[in-house]
């Protein structure tokens, strides 16, 4: 097989592949409607269930879209009656807010810190008190905007004691940090086929279970593409999607799958978990902080302070990296003054040490140094 070009992509997806997951889309010209293709996508929604939930009760919908075509599906199709509480600690937060404002829902956002674990004493005075009841709760599970994970688990119980229906944004947690539908109490989970599963962008699925999906529901549809349940019974039924699904981009899925089940989840997220330490333990010998505490931290994306020197500018040092064959990302908040390294993908240690050591050269350049 002949190798492509390796670049190191620190952006937090789509992420660095294998050259087995590029090549898998090189295949003979297939019509989508034919029934190969259909095992294929039979295929890859199945072992995307398996790897959060119990094929038996839960199924994963598929569409082809990019990751937040997902988190719009959910919100726009299975509100019904009642307000939704949306937590906002972070820019994906905000999303759901900007969709269910977009989609004219009855919505209310609970505000957290960007860099602190949400109060859950406090999320639940905020819910018993708001004047119209609360029927569904969405949250980020991996705040990509610093990297701090949300307590999924607690915050299911809490949806549990409140009987409240609960969707969770797992989009650059999914495949990487244990994630248990039924114990924590999740009804609609929402991915992508480009973060942390190692595949090519363009798939965004939604895992849910079978009985919600199959509810009729008594209001009228305000969204059409994105439709979760017209998307679920024509799948059942044909083993096709509505519309053109990513071809190519599926065949990458379902190699990204197999090469995942080679690999294991725990053992995934332990590679992950050694670059980030590997990160972590480089940024601070340089004088670097970082947004989020270890305790409340993915460990997956990392929200590094900048250096505070008049010198420091993020797009060279962008194109600095970038010219090495790196790819950094900039902070998604005016406010933290920080920019974003991700160790997802086909990396290892080695990747991030050969970051740091460019990030060392780079500092010196621009005269950086540190206060300790
Ligand atoms: C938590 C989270 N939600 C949603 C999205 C949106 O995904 P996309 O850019 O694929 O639409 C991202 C992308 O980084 C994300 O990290």
């Amino acid at each position: 097989m002949q190798k492509v070009k390796r670049n190191i992509l620190l952006n937090p997806g789509p992420a660095t592949t294998t050259d087995t997951v590029k090549f898998a889309q090189i295949v003979p010209d297939i019509c989508p409607r034919e029934k190969d293709f259909g095992e294929i996508m039979r295929f890859v929604s199945s072992e995307l269930t398996s790897f959060v939930a119990d094929t038996e009760q839960y199924t994963t919908v598929l569409f082809g879209g990019s990751g937040t075509a997902a988190v719009e599906s959910i919100l726009s199709s299975v509100m019904n009656d009642g307000v939704i509480v949306i937590i906002n600690n972070g820019a994906y937060g905000k999303r759901m807010c900007e969709i269910a404002d977009a989609y004219g829902l009855d919505w209310v956002e609970y505000g957290s810190p960007m860099d602190q674990p949400i109060q859950l004493d406090h999320l639940q005075a905020f819910i018993q008190k708001l004047p119209r009841p609360a029927s569904y709760l969405a949250v980020v599970h991996n705040e990509t905007t610093t990297g701090l994970v949300n307590d999924i688990e607690s915050i299911g119980s809490l949806c549990k004691a409140n009987n409240m229906t609960m969707m969770v944004d797992a989009m650059s947690s999914f495949a990487a940090i244990p994630i248990d539908m039924s114990k924590m109490n999740i009804s609609y989970v929402a991915a992508s086929s480009n973060k942390n599963l190692q595949g090519m962008a363009g798939i965004s699925f939604v895992i849910a279970k079978k009985e919600e999906l199959e509810k009729e529901r008594t209001t009228k549809p305000t969204n059409y593409y994105l439709n979760l349940s017209a998307q679920y019974k024509h799948f059942k039924e044909t083993g096709q999607m509505r519309f053109t699904p990513p071809v190519q981009t599926m065949y990458a899925l379902q190699q990204a799958i197999i090469e995942l089940k080679e690999e294991g989840v725990k053992e995934r997220y332990e590679r992950y978990s050694q670059s980030w330490d590997t990160l972590i333990a480089g940024i601070k010998k340089l004088g670097l902080t970082h947004l989020v505490a270890p305790e409340h931290h993915s460990k997956i994306v990392t929200a590094i302070v900048e250096p505070d020197c008049k010198a420091y500018n993020f797009e060279s040092m962008h194109d600095y990296f970038y010219t090495n064959g790196i790819t950094i990302y900039p902070g998604k908040h005016a406010n933290l003054n920080s920019f974003r390294v991700a160790n997802i993908g086909d990396l290892t240690k080695n990747d991030i040490e050969l970051f740091l050591a460019l990030l060392e050269k780079y500092l010196q350049q621009i005269g950086f140094h540190s206060a300790n």
